[in-house]
């Protein structure tokens, strides 16, 4: 722990403590654990003629809000955090716009060569007999497990709860599209995000008995100026000095015990960490085909063991693009701006990572739509919440600032219900009362957040307040995102 004193832990973003940037390059392989008796959630059957998936399984332990599905943190598969609740009365929806991160996808390249190379050090180990009694029996069908996973794709579940989406948002806000007006959607140029957009058109048509096609207008190139994407600020330093310190806080007694049922096979904590995250990424990858592997997976660790997994992802995000990053929210605020430019119908203002050409065009970046989608990434959606103001966690007291030593059961910084596969953030403008005062209504996988930044009251604020609050946006991030290119 001799590092942690090295480390900055309670700077509010904002004091931009250039002391951040202590690059350690412990890889951060994210996992979890654990188990209790297994419960099966079944998922609905999915009508479209398309898609594989008929019915699907996903291994899930506890119940409620214990399930451990939930504490897999950015590898969760979506849910809804609350039931969503009709405006009040008296007040009419008159603009939707949604941010949606792509659907379940396989580990990406790194994570996957991460959580392979911790596989085969207890493949190569000395498991004990099978007879014996104990824990090391547990880890006798990891010998011939296959690990068959894709590289950074989108899988057929994760398409499912993207088409799943789209049908949803006709049922919800289909009378607000026509033939001449069809939602405008655009996603950013990853092809799990690209193909997470069509096929959510495709479920969003399905519902409309294919009265409307929305289609996928703008394509945005990662390389290049992207409001979707967070590739855009160099000089933002990686989150693993944090992370690092609570692994070294709750994996070692975990890392102790696999070690002990596999001698030989002289597991790190980081390799700990990486065996976990197979659990989330075997089960949304094999979800509806019945292999029981990756549940004995999951099962290989408890269910406290599964909430200290899921801290680690919450400390990653935080520290990634979150408000523990100096240069996150910056990030978000070319988003920001081009929202605010849709809710007040006025041209996009912004000197950060807007893309000019396409969005003063009409026909890439048109106004006075009734619904807008929008697709992207998990630590972009961080970035955009975070500048917005949303999740904002004062009230823990240390700055707002998570201690990656210990988690607080007071936060409410919990990726799994702020960028599960699939998240979506939704803003509605609503129009109330004889007068028709438009305001805002903020809701983020359904649960509506209080919007205390611009005064909210029942989740709500005056258009006028919420455009008025997000003056970090609207001045382009006070010199924030120059600092991105600082060495
Ligand atoms: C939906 O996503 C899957 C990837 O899982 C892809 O193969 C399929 O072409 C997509 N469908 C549409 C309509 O985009
Ligand atoms: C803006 O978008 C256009 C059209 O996709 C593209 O050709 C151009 O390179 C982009 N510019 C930047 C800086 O992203
Ligand atoms: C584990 O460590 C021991 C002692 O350092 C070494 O002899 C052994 O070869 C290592 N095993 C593996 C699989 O690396
Ligand atoms: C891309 O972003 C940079 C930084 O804000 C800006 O100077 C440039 O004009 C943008 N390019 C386009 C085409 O919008
Ligand atoms: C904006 O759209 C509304 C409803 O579709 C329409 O009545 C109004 O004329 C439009 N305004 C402009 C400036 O296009
Ligand atoms: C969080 O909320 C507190 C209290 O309202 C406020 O003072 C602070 O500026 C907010 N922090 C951020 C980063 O928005």
């Amino acid at each position: 722990m001799g590092s942690s004193s090295k480390l900055p832990l309670y700077l509010p973003y904002n004091d931009a403590g250039r002391q951040h940037r202590n690059r350690s390059s412990i890889t951060i392989a994210l996992l979890a654990f654990f188990a209790a008796s297994a419960l099966y959630l079944a998922w609905p059957a999915w009508t479209s003629p398309g898609l594989s998936i008929s019915r699907g399984e996903i291994n899930s332990f506890g119940a409620g809000s214990g399930r451990i599905q939930r504490r897999w943190a950015q590898y969760s598969p979506w849910y809804a955090v609350a039931e969503y609740q009709r405006p009040p009365q008296g007040c009419t929806i008159n603009q939707v716009n949604i941010l949606q991160r792509h659907g379940a996808r396989y580990p990406t390249s790194g994570a996957g060569k991460d959580i392979q190379s911790a596989l085969q050090k207890l493949k190569s180990a000395r498991l004990p007999p099978r007879t014996r009694q104990g824990s090391s029996n547990k880890l006798h069908f990891l010998k011939h497990f296959v690990y068959d996973l894709g590289e950074a794709d989108l899988v057929p579940y994760g398409a499912s709860e993207s088409y799943e989406a789209g049908r949803t948002t006709f049922r919800r806000y289909g009378h607000l599209v026509d033939e001449e007006n069809l939602p405008f959607v655009r996603a950013s140029g990853s092809e799990r995000v690209i193909l997470s957009a069509t096929n959510w058109t495709k479920g969003f048509s399905f519902a409309s008995q294919s009265a409307y096609f929305p289609v996928l207008s703008v394509i945005l190139d990662e390389s290049l100026n992207d409001t979707l994407d967070d590739s855009m600020c160099p000089s933002a330093t990686s989150p693993s000095p944090y992370t690092s310190i609570w692994l070294s806080q709750f994996a070692p007694p975990i890392t102790s015990r696999l070690n002990a049922a596999a001698p030989g096979a002289n597991l790190t904590d980081e390799d700990t960490h990486n065996l976990m995250s197979l659990c989330p990424f075997d089960s949304v990858a094999h979800v509806g085909q019945g292999r029981k592997e990756a549940r004995k997976v999951c099962k290989l660790f408890s269910e406290e063991e599964w909430e200290a997994y899921e801290y680690f992802g919450d400390l990653n995000k935080f520290y990634g693009t979150g408000y523990g990053q100096p240069l996150g929210p910056i990030q978000g605020v070319g988003y920001i701006n081009e929202l605010l430019a849709r809710l007040t119908n006025k041209p996009v203002h912004d000197h950060t990572q807007t893309n000019t050409t396409l969005d003063s065009s009409p026909l890439t970046f048109p106004l006075n739509k009734t619904l807008y989608a929008d697709f992207s990434h998990d630590n972009q959606m961080i970035a955009i919440y975070s500048a917005i103001g949303l999740f904002n966690q004062s009230h823990l007291g240390f700055g707002g600032i998570l201690d990656p030593r210990r988690p607080d059961e007071r936060r409410t910084w919990r990726v799994s219900e702020m960028v599960p596969f699939a998240a979506r953030m939704v803003v509605e403008r609503l129009s109330c009362g004889e007068g028709g005062e438009e305001y805002v209504r903020i809701l983020v996988n359904e649960k509506v957040q209080p919007l205390e930044f611009c005064g909210g009251s029942g989740g709500m604020c005056a258009l006028e307040d919420f455009v008025e609050s997000q003056v970090y946006a609207r001045s382009s991030g006070g010199g924030d995102f120059e600092k991105c290119f600082e060495k």
